[in-house]
């Protein structure tokens, strides 16, 4: 994928440590030839920053890549993030969510008991975030001729995953904005889309109870028995950054080994043949 997103310029939002998806999809642009920009989120013990910059010189020189904080709840934090990164990188041509928050309790907690705070808390960094961003995103892609943006989803918006709690409804309102936004904005050639993602170890997933027992599960009855990597997740989003997916917008597209299309665990039963042994 060598020079396949050459020229292009990416705002990657979501890194938190080397474990995280955003850093995945980071390396993976790089590595097509992207210039890339990021945000983080701040807080106290500027832990997250640490990280990054640290990360960050990996990839080369850390003067590079602009960064800035960025927490999405504040639209100050949104247009100053966008303004600094456009100003650095000359435009904007892509834009990567890889932003979801719950409280730990309410992700753990029955669904019926989910407190009205943190319900709206998972909405909103969760989901409102990707309108917050694409509408100060828009207006620098169009100038670039039009753009894409992705965001990160997981399949428990469509099915019921135990333990995933107050997120699956934030993830189900990010799919429904994701196929809104790409109707809005497709006139503009800004394209919308979301990756689907079977479960990764990162920080945010350690907080959803069962994490190991879906990654097991995934290894052992997934169509192709093999759990997804950040790199199989980076090349995906390399494709939806690139112009190899100029007429692909509005979509969910799955990087989860094929677990989706299962209607139900049959496919880990052992073979006629391996009964036969
Ligand atoms: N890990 C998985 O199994 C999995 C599977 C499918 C989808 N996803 C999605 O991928 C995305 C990235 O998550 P991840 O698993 O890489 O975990 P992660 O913890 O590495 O990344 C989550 C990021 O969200 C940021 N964030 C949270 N609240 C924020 C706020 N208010 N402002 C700005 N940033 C904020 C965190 O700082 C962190 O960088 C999320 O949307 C997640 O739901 C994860």
């Amino acid at each position: 994928m060598n020079g396949l997103l050459k020229g292009k310029r990416a705002l990657i939002m979501g890194v938190a440590d080397k474990h995280s998806i955003a850093w995945g999809i980071a390396q993976a642009m790089h590595r097509a030839g992207a210039r890339l920009a990021f945000t983080f989120q701040h807080e106290p013990k500027g832990r997250i920053e640490r990280n990054v910059r640290k990360l960050l010189s990996e990839l080369g020189n850390p003067e590079d890549f602009p960064l800035i904080a960025c927490d999405v709840a504040s639209d100050d934090d949104i247009e100053n993030a966008f303004r600094i990164s456009a100003e650095a990188l000359g435009g904007l041509d892509t834009l990567v969510h890889a932003i979801a928050y719950a409280n730990r309790e309410d992700l753990n907690r029955p669904f019926s008991e989910i407190s009205r705070d943190g319900y709206k808390m998972a909405m909103e960094i969760s989901a409102y975030s990707l309108n917050a961003v694409a509408r100060v995103a828009a207006p620098l892609m169009e100038q670039a001729g039009g753009g894409s943006i992705m965001t990160l989803t997981y399949n428990a918006a469509e099915k019921a995953v135990p333990g995933y709690s107050a997120m699956a409804p934030a993830k189900a309102a990010l799919e429904a904005g994701v196929r809104y936004l790409a109707v809005e904005l497709g006139p503009r050639k800004i394209r919308v889309n979301a990756i689907s993602a079977g479960p990764v170890r990162t920080l945010s997933a350690s907080a959803v109870k069962g994490i190991t027992l879906l990654r097991r599960w995934t290894e052992t009855a997934s169509p192709l028995r093999a759990n997804v990597t950040l790199e199989d997740i980076g090349n995906t989003a390399v494709f939806l950054a690139s112009d190899m997916s100029r007429m692909v917008t509005g979509n969910t597209i799955f990087v989860d080994s094929g677990t989706s299309v299962l209607g139900s665990q049959v496919a880990a039963l052992p073979t006629p043949d391996a009964d036969a042994g």
